[in-house]
């Protein structure tokens, strides 16, 4: 389900009046960038975090930002303001556009970016998902050397993300050379003996808005937490394993490769944090 009202190149319209180009580099090569902002009580949340990263994916990809930061924030402002929903997932996507050839290089000539937005109801997890946690699967991160970039290209993402369906899992933890990388589609932090353990940015994670913002709370409420690379053991011997993500927040795995992480239910960790960060989200809701 998505909001009637998209926007395209400059333009407020109904979903089904919105076209673009079967040339579109997007779709022929995947050549674009994205970034999902999570709204709650009509209000987006962390919206400075999600352009800044939008645009250190454009520049990954050498494409100039067709929007200036005031011109996103007043179309994300337009959607959700026209959309039925409270909270809301807003969706920006930025293409390298329509050429009219298909050739892998840049276009010379000077071919408009295409650029498109929409929103849906934001479908956080339902408090039975919270109380009970989630499985996860383990499989090897066979996605590219730069996954700190938000692109659109997402197909080994889609094959990680679908192998956890078939596994009847919530998702895939990806491990690359014995070590922890992320999520498919979220990011991943343990608890250890008491310590929450992020694995650090680099080329092979997103650097996510949420992962951020937990390692903030963390901070400001005393949880000893430390940023260090997570290795295959330390991940299966954990005493939580959060995954988190703008859609899904702060979420317990409590099941991994059908082991039970801990004694099997949301840790102690995990609970304060998704407290915290709730807190944190009502503190934004009512000053924005
Ligand atoms: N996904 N890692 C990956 C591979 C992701 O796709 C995402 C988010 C994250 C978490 O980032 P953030 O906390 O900024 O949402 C980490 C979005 C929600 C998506 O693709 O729909």
């Amino acid at each position: 389900m998505i909001g009637d009202t998209v926007y395209l190149n400059g333009r407020f319209l109904p979903i089904g009046e919105a076209k673009i180009s079967p040339m579109d580099r997007g779709f022929l090569f995947g050549d674009g960038v994205y970034e999902v902002i999570p709204v709650y009580s009509r209000r987006p949340f962390r919206i400075d975090e999600h352009l800044a990263r939008l645009q250190s994916s454009l520049d990954g990809i050498a494409l100039a930002n067709p929007l200036g930061n005031e011109a996103w924030r007043a179309v994300v402002a337009r959607l959700v303001s026209e959309a039925e929903w409270e909270d809301q997932g807003v969706y920006l996507q930025v293409t390298r556009g329509a050429d009219d050839k298909r050739d892998h290089a840049f276009p010379t000539a000077a071919v408009s970016p295409t650029v498109f937005a929409m929103t849906a109801p934001l479908l956080t997890p339902s408090a039975e998902t919270r109380e009970q946690g989630v499985a996860a699967m383990t499989a090897a991160d066979n996605r590219w050397l730069r996954c700190n970039l938000k692109t659109t290209s997402l197909l080994a993402n889609v094959l990680l993300r679908q192998q956890a369906v078939e596994a009847q899992c919530a998702e895939t933890l990806l491990l690359r050379d014995g070590w922890l990388t992320e999520g498919s589609t979220t990011n991943a932090l343990i608890v250890l003996a008491g310590q929450l353990i992020a694995p650090p940015k680099s080329h092979l994670i997103l650097p996510g808005v949420t992962y951020d913002v937990v390692l903030e709370l963390a901070a400001l409420n005393g949880l000893p937490h430390a940023i260090r690379p997570v290795g295959e053991d330390e991940l299966r011997a954990a005493d939580e394993i959060w995954i988190t993500s703008s859609t899904k927040e702060v979420l317990a795995v409590t099941r991994l490769d059908g082991r039970p992480v801990g004694d099997g239910r949301p840790g102690p960790l995990a609970r304060r944090m998704w407290q915290w960060y709730q807190d944190f989200k009502n503190t934004v809701m009512r000053h924005g």
